[in-house]
């Protein structure tokens, strides 16, 4: 498929702009003249049908949630209602300017307000904020309130941020941007948090353990209050990752599991889907004695009124431009409202329900390393299939996509070789995950008695395999008139 750039033909484009009618404004006031563009503007030139056909065509070669089963663990790829995008849009919310006075967004705050409320709920924290902008930016918020309320006490020795060897790599990389040195505390043979490792890294160094649960091999920790123990006992504080929380929403908390901070993926288990490029929103909730802490501004009742209150002299501050993603803020209060607590329960045993199911049908064919009950995702492995045929995990996923389907998350957690893990979500009907096994399961064939198939794959797709490496070390993404002229 030819690039924009490449079907324009000079003059093609014959829209009319009317001459302005207002004066031209003398632009190097307030942009530095060193900005300011030096030659013509290099835009495409192609008539609007001809625009309109190209992106239709390039829509057409995406794959979404509203395309097929997209069973990407780790990244929740849920099923955004409708309705959702109905109540984002609508004008009186999507058309409101972040600098309107408080009186005049009375309905955008209550939403707010109320999101922060659901959320304690669900999660057992007291308070939350809805800046951060995603779940690696509600980390970092989180674990800069943690770093804030050591340095309160005068506890300034601790310097070590715990994180086991199975999270996910966001966990790391923000305690180490917030300034801890990490640490990893090993997994035991059943998956979960090694007691005795953990033990052994406590320490007065210790400023808190980041914890996701299920974990991201999709198994719940069940040592938690011992470990919520361990951690208080020797005065660190309990980090929640929350990107998980589809598993368990509405029957378990990380509140009365011991956690002290919790960030929440809106995006991945209150209906907008993860990834795509799209905004996200990363809650962060916290227990009473952070709540000095949260950014501000904090969207606060007083009577009758929803005020933006910034009256927080130990607040870490802003993390977000104006008041967070509101236009997801919007879907995800609109998907609580409209399957209220029963509803989010529902979707929590559905999707512990419908990975379990594909689970038990793959076991003959792909090798389960934590072979037991698991939550909303489980990790399968390639390792049958690369130790008979020198088929690997990435070869399942590419086969994959010959028969329509988006693959699972591969390779990742890190601690399992030739992982392949699966999040089948809760919306998926039993038809479908009954087609996605059969798939599976055809894929297990072919790699047996015709592995060079399975390794050439895909043979059906637009672009075949794709050189992975040179595409994430040299990435070309830019269109260069000079060279392509
Ligand atoms: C377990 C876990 N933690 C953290 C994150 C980070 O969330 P985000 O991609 O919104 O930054 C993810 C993302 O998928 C995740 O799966």
């Amino acid at each position: 498929m030819l690039l924009i750039f490449e079907k324009s033909r000079r003059d093609s484009n014959k829209m009319n702009i009317p001459p302005a009618d207002v004066d031209p404004v003398d632009i190097t006031q307030t942009i530095g003249e060193e900005y300011l563009r030096a030659g013509e503007l290099p835009l495409p030139d192609v008539n609007e049908v001809e625009a309109v056909r190209h992106y239709t065509a390039l829509s057409k070669r995406a794959y979404g949630v509203d395309d097929g089963f997209y069973p990407l663990g780790s990244c929740t790829m849920k099923y955004n209602p409708k309705i959702d995008e109905w109540t984002a849009r609508l004008p009186g919310l999507a058309g409101l300017h972040p600098y309107q006075p408080v009186e005049t967004v009375q309905g955008a705050l209550q939403i707010m307000h109320e999101t922060g409320q659901w959320l304690c709920e669900i999660t057992g924290m007291d308070e939350f904020t809805l800046q951060p902008a995603a779940g690696a930016h509600g980390e970092m918020t989180g674990v800069m309130m943690i770093k804030a309320y050591h340095r309160k006490r005068g506890d300034e020795g601790r310097n070590t941020m715990l994180v086991p060897d199975s999270a996910h790599g966001t966990n790391p990389a923000t305690a180490n941007v917030v300034g801890y040195k990490v640490v990893e505390v090993k997994s035991d043979e059943r998956g979960l948090v090694d007691l005795e490792d953990l033990k052994s890294k406590l320490g007065p160094h210790v400023a808190g353990l980041m914890l996701t649960n299920p974990n991201t091999l999709g198994l719940f920790e069940e040592n938690i209050l011992e470990i919520s123990r361990l951690v208080h006992e020797s005065g660190g504080l309990l980090y929640y990752d929350g990107a998980n929380l589809n598993a368990i929403m509405g029957i378990a908390r990380p509140g009365d599991m011991g956690f002290d901070v919790v960030h929440v993926n809106l995006h991945k288990t209150f209906g907008t889907p993860h990834g795509g490029g799209g905004p996200g929103s990363g809650p962060v909730g916290v227990k009473k004695h952070l709540a000095e802490f949260l950014p501000v501004p904090r969207v606060v009742q007083r009577g009758e009124q929803y005020l933006l209150d910034y009256d927080y002299p130990d607040s870490i501050g802003k993390v977000k431009e104006f008041y967070g993603n509101f236009g997801v803020i919007v879907k995800a209060y609109t998907y609580m409202r409209a399957l209220g607590g029963e509803g989010l329960k529902e979707a929590s045993r559905h999707a512990v329900l419908n990975a379990n199911y594909v689970k038990h049908h793959l076991r003959d064919e792909y090798h389960i390393p934590f072979d037991r009950l698991c939550k909303h995702e489980f990790v399968a492995t390639a390792r049958h299939q690369m130790d008979a045929s020198k088929v690997s995990a990435l070869d399942v996923a590419k086969s994959l996509l010959d028969y329509g389907y988006h693959p699972p998350t591969i390779y990742f957690p890190l601690i399992v070789r030739e992982a392949l893990m699966i999040e089948p979500p809760e919306t998926e009907s039993r038809e479908r995950l009954d087609d996605f096994i059969a798939v599976m399961k055809e894929i297990a064939r072919a790699a047996r008695e015709n592995p060079e198939q399975v390794k050439s794959a895909p043979h059906h797709t637009v672009v075949r395999r794709l050189d992975e490496v040179k595409a994430a070390r040299t990435p070309l993404v830019r269109w260069e008139e000079t060279e392509n002229a």
